[in-house]
């Protein structure tokens, strides 16, 4: 089996490299097979998704990513800024159905800028829609403005736009997930303001009918993000388009602690899978030996899970990353008195110790 390996930039190296620690300790004959992508991409090809890479990934079994971007590429023509490797990536793989699962370990529940009752047990599943809506819709760019009173001005514009076929895949997706779960579904939209989230829900409200175990519901986005903060744990799994998924995840990722603890697995039709943690690359942090590796290695977890076929070791890993918090390990961003404050790699090799 061959995992392509795109560490990427700012806290990416960091990270992947705890995951990938934990991933050598499990005994299983991987290939692991290394490659610059965004801003690396960039200084190595020239390119923020060189074709080497590019080919890698479709190439291997699985994909571990880390993250991409830098404040110091903002001023690049768009095609060529780091972002534009993981959106390429997705596109190119037609990594169409985002899972992003939040989940509160016990141990975390006092880490949460919510109150703890709020957030204990919290389990739920965000399913983002990934290769779709205002992300990659046609046209775009910046035209002269064609009507209205700012008529002649210059414009920015984008278009938010989804296919029948693209809506019922992700449609899919998320009942047979719920089928698994509580068999609650959530449809995020904002059919209220948005054509093309009324045709979301009307397609929603259709492949309904072949899931009647499935109960569904359907809330407005802004609803939505308030009910993720007053009462997350109503929800089982929600789905939502590309846009308003970026939106949530981050939101609920607080519930969770922090944006170091959300892992997130990026799914084809046929399981082929990118797998990332559902944060960026953190320049504020990068370099400094504190970023939380626990979401890059619960997504290692969901890529031997999903795409390797090896749920007893997934299992394994998310045991260890339990057993470490119940030791009382922490990396600043989820640290409270009475646990002992650790850095990146010291919480890799507990985690590697754990599975020992
Ligand atoms: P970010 O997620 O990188 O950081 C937001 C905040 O969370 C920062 O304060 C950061 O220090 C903190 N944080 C993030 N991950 C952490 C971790 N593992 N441990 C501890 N703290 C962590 O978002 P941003 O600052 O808006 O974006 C920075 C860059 O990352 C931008 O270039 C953006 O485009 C890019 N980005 C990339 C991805 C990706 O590669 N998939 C995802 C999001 C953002
Ligand atoms: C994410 C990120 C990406 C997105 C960016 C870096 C393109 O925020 O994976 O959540 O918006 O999808
Ligand atoms: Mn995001």
């Amino acid at each position: 089996m061959k995992i392509a390996i795109l560490p990427g930039d700012g806290i990416g190296p960091e990270i992947v490299e705890q995951a990938v620690k934990v991933l050598r300790v499990l005994d299983e004959p991987f290939e692991m097979e290394f490659a610059p992508v965004g801003g690396a991409g960039y200084e190595a090809a020239g390119h923020p998704l060189p074709e080497a890479t590019l080919k890698l990934a479709q190439e291997a079994d699985a994909v571990l990513f880390g993250a991409v971007g830098d404040w110091k590429y903002d001023s690049l023509d768009r095609p060529l800024r780091p972002e534009q490797a993981i959106l390429g990536l997705r596109k190119n793989l037609n990594l169409f159905a985002n899972l992003r699962p939040a989940i509160l370990y016990p141990e975390l529940a006092g880490a949460s800028t919510l109150k703890p009752e709020v957030v204990s047990g919290l389990d739920i599943l965000i399913i983002r829609e990934l290769t779709g809506d205002i992300y990659f819709g046609q046209p775009r760019g910046v035209r002269e403005c064609p009507d209205g009173p700012f008529k002649g001005q210059r414009e920015g514009f984008d278009t938010m736009r989804y296919a029948e076929g693209e809506i019922r895949r992700i449609a899919h997706v998320a009942f047979q997930a719920a089928q698994k779960r509580d068999k609650r579904l959530t449809s995020v939209d904002k059919a209220n303001v948005l054509e093309t989230f009324q045709f979301w829900k009307d397609i929603m409200i259709d492949v309904h009918k072949e899931y009647p175990d499935v109960a569904l519901d359907h809330m407005y986005v802004d609803n939505a993000a308030m009910q993720l903060v007053r009462a997350p744990k109503k929800f089982d799994v929600m789905v939502t388009g590309n846009m308003f998924g970026d939106i949530l995840s981050d939101a609920a990722a607080m519930l969770t602690g922090s944006i170091g603890m959300l892992p997130s697995a990026s799914l084809d039709a046929n399981n082929k899978g990118l797998y990332e943690p559902s944060h960026g690359s953190a320049p504020d942090i990068a370099g400094k030996g504190i970023a939380n590796p626990l979401a890059t290695i619960l997504s290692a977890a969901m890529m031997l899970r999903y795409s390797l076929g090896k749920a007893d070791q997934a299992d394994r890993i998310e045991n260890a990353v339990k057993k470490v918090l119940t030791q009382g390990l922490r990396t600043p961003d989820i640290f409270e008195s009475g646990c002992t404050k650790i850095g990146t790699a010291e919480m890799g090799d507990a985690v590697v110790k754990a599975l020992l």
